[in-house]
């Protein structure tokens, strides 16, 4: 007898968790524009609430629907579509990455507790880290995204009341790779009950898999290869169902996204592996291009630039090596800048996972607010660009480079 087969990831984004004929047949979700839903009586109202807020399990009526800062249709069939990419129980949408990873934070981190993350980070979540949670009681201390895995075991021996660990791999903009399983392990061993959580925006959910890898929670600014148009903010966490029903308790009160972004979300959804395939391809044709042209001092991308312990990580935790890289020019600010004004097909813009090429100069846009000493030692230097490589034609978006280049030379 033939085991049914379990439709992948790929097939559930176009034909998952929906039913057409509860939509007038409609093919696709449509938008649903409401910020409120009616019920039939007082009695399934108050029955929805409990729902809604986990106080009974779904029985008469699974789809209870009450209000959309609780639960929107569109939100619904997304995350449970999306979760599936990192096999995950479940998934929260949130208006924008950094209120994804600001309400995990918050959701398990109380006064007097300590938060760890690796640096670099991205510069919001670096101010979130360095500035924010600090002020409401959350100490936070940091450890190098890149090193080994006994220097964090280290931190976790000397601090107490750790509840959690935040992870950026790749980190963004240097494109280092953390041991994800090992920090897993020592986190484990020292603070069973932490949270590690890993921001895989920059490779996931097509190249890397971070709930496999042994996270609690995957965060990621949706906002880049899951919208992947730059057309809309949002943010999401993976994880399992109580972990996120707890992160969805202070959602409600906190920062739910609209159901337009979800519902543009779901149509990026059918064509996410496409997309972050296709733009891989061209972004290898370009860092192979940057790393032989001879204004240029270095490429950061995963996979290719690091030997040892970096290499092995690449191996053992990602299957591809993704979109988006960054390149030291030789000079300083100035020429940086020069090769960044003359770029044409390149947008000179932040973000990444766009159907655009998008470049910008990280030590002054993307991670402006992190302290000088701070960019110094993460090697956040003047002379560093980050692209995010489109789907424009791999010859164009080189040839641009290539006479931008010329600036630098
Ligand atoms: C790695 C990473 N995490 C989080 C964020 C924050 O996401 P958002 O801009 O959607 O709030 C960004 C934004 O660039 C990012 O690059």
């Amino acid at each position: 007898m033939s085991v049914p087969r379990k439709p992948s990831p790929e097939t559930l984004a176009i034909h998952g968790h929906y039913d057409v004929f509860r939509s007038e047949g409609a093919v696709k979700p449509p938008l649903f524009a409401a910020s409120t839903f009616a019920a039939r009586s007082s009695a399934e109202l108050a029955h929805f609430f409990d729902q809604a807020y986990g106080l009974t399990a779904p029985a008469s009526n699974p789809d209870g629907l009450v209000y959309s800062r609780l639960v929107n249709p569109d939100l619904e069939i997304y995350e449970r579509r999306v979760a599936e990419f990192e096999q995950a129980d479940d998934a929260a949408l949130f208006s924008s990455g950094m209120a994804a990873i600001f309400t995990a934070a918050f959701t398990f981190c109380k006064p007097g507790d300590r938060l760890l993350f690796s640096e670099p980070v991205y510069g919001g979540t670096d101010y979130l880290y360095r500035h924010m949670l600090p002020a409401w009681g959350v100490e936070t201390h940091s450890f190098p995204v890149d090193g080994p895995v006994e220097q964090l075991d280290a931190l976790l021996a000397e601090t107490e009341r750790v509840s959690f660990v935040h992870v950026e791999s790749p980190a963004n903009p240097t494109l280092l790779l953390a041991d994800i399983p090992g920090i897993v392990e020592v986190t484990r061993a020292r603070h069973p009950d932490a949270v590690v959580a890993v921001d895989n925006t920059v490779l996931g959910p097509i190249f890397q898999r971070v709930l496999a890898l042994g996270a609690d929670l995957a965060l990621y600014s949706a906002t880049k290869m899951l919208s992947g148009h730059s057309d809309l903010v949002a943010g999401l966490v993976m994880g399992d169902k109580a972990r996120i029903s707890a992160i969805k308790g202070s959602r409600t009160i906190l920062n739910m996204n609209d159901p337009h972004a979800a519902w543009l979300l779901l149509r990026s959804l059918e064509t996410l592996k496409v997309r972050a395939e296709a733009s891989e391809a061209k972004a290898k044709k370009v860092a192979t291009y940057l790393a032989n042209h001879p204004a240029v001092t270095a490429v950061l991308y995963p996979g290719l630039q690091h030997e040892g312990e970096q290499q092995r990580r690449f191996h053992a935790q990602t299957t591809g090596q993704g979109s988006l890289l960054s390149f030291r020019v030789h000079g300083g600010r100035e020429e940086a800048y020069t090769v960044l004004d003359r770029l044409k097909v390149a947008v000179l813009a932040v973000s990444l996972g766009s159907t655009e090429t998008l470049a910008e100069h990280p030590r002054t846009h993307t991670h402006s607010d992190v302290p000088p000493q701070d960019q110094d030692r993460f090697g956040i230097s003047e002379n560093l660009i980050r692209l995010s490589v489109g789907l424009e034609d791999a010859d164009d978006i080189i040839a641009d480079l290539a006479q931008a280049l010329e600036a630098a030379l």
